[in-house]
């Protein structure tokens, strides 16, 4: 059983179970429009930590759910992921040649190309909620309202609105979180309360942990995120070092320094794990994806 892996052994069969998800939900490469199927494979697939679905599978662990069930919440938010990467990545936002390793989408393919991925995955991830018979209709509508949020205008969408019109500007520490909150945060909490909706029996206590757990540990991955941009190299990154401070991005390195960004990935880790202390064992998974997540050099 999965219960039974280390943590590394754990990811690894979660990432390939993920990567085979992905290919049989997205239409194949030789499907008309082959440009467009071959586009968002490659924007999807092959690559990335697969931190969202880890938080998934892990949440969805810890409320029992089917592994089965997890998967398709897992590929519905990597697919969201994978559009806002596509599109972050664009000339008119980041303007970065490099996500994963390889050309990004745009650099690969063409703008027009890199809009319409970002459109059809997000039409994808929602299908994927809205398979028929996958869970009670009650979860599946949940699930998809709480992805639609965590993806639109009031969530990630929202962020990245944020984080372009901030361009050039000094943020206070509090509208730097509310920025980092919505862009990254709320996918990070919809990836993990995703995988607690597969369970048949929601318990509400748990939920609540879940959520506090998430919510402090989406904080923190932005924040090491923006440590990274500044301290690692792009071997490493698999994306362009140093693009924050090139495109004058206000980030938690640039407001506290790195020493107290650091400090702060810390505090929040444990604001994290502080929910999760009365499950003792059943935790573990949840407690060790937190620690990859604030302590990882990519
Ligand atoms: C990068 O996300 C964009 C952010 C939200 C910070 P990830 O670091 O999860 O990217 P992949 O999926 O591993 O490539
Ligand atoms: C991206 O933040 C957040 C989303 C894509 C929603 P960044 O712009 O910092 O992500 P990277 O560093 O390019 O991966
Ligand atoms: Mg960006
Ligand atoms: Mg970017
Ligand atoms: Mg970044």
């Amino acid at each position: 059983v999965l219960s039974d892996l280390d943590f590394s052994n754990w990811a690894k069969n979660i990432q390939e179970r993920t990567e085979s998800a992905l290919d049989r939900l997205m239409p194949a490469s030789k499907i008309a429009p082959t440009k467009l199927h071959e586009a968002m494979r490659y924007a999807t697939m092959g690559g990335g930590k697969r931190v969202r679905a880890l938080l998934a599978h892990a949440a969805g662990e810890f409320c029992s759910a089917d592994a089965a069930k997890i998967d398709m919440a897992a590929a519905a938010v990597e697919m969201i992921h994978a559009y806002s990467l596509v599109h972050d990545d664009m000339p008119c936002m980041d303007d970065d040649d490099l996500r994963r390793g390889k050309p990004s989408c745009h650099k690969q393919f063409d703008d027009a190309t890199a809009l319409l991925v970002g459109d059809a995955l997000q039409s994808l991830a929602f299908q994927t909620l809205a398979t028929p018979n996958l869970l009670p209709e009650k979860h599946q509508l949940e699930m998809v309202h709480l992805l639609a949020v965590a993806s639109g205008s009031r969530g990630m969408a929202g962020g990245q609105a944020i984080d372009l019109a901030s361009v050039g500007q000094t943020l206070s520490q509090t509208e730097l979180e509310y920025m980092h909150i919505h862009k990254t945060g709320a996918l990070i909490r919809a990836a993990t309360l995703l995988g607690s909706y597969c369970a048949h029996h929601q318990d509400q206590t748990r939920t609540h942990a879940l959520d506090q757990y998430a919510q402090n540990i989406g904080l923190a991955f932005q924040v090491v995120d923006d440590i990274l941009d500044a301290e690692a190299d792009t071997a490493t990154l698999g994306k362009t070092a140093g693009k924050d401070a090139d495109n004058n991005k206000p980030t938690y390195v640039t407001i506290l320094g790195l020493t107290q960004a650091k400090a702060l990935a810390q505090d929040l880790y444990n604001q994290a794990i502080t929910p999760l202390q009365n499950y003792g064992n059943q935790a573990t998974r949840l407690i060790e994806l937190a620690q990859f997540i604030t302590n990882r050099g990519f």
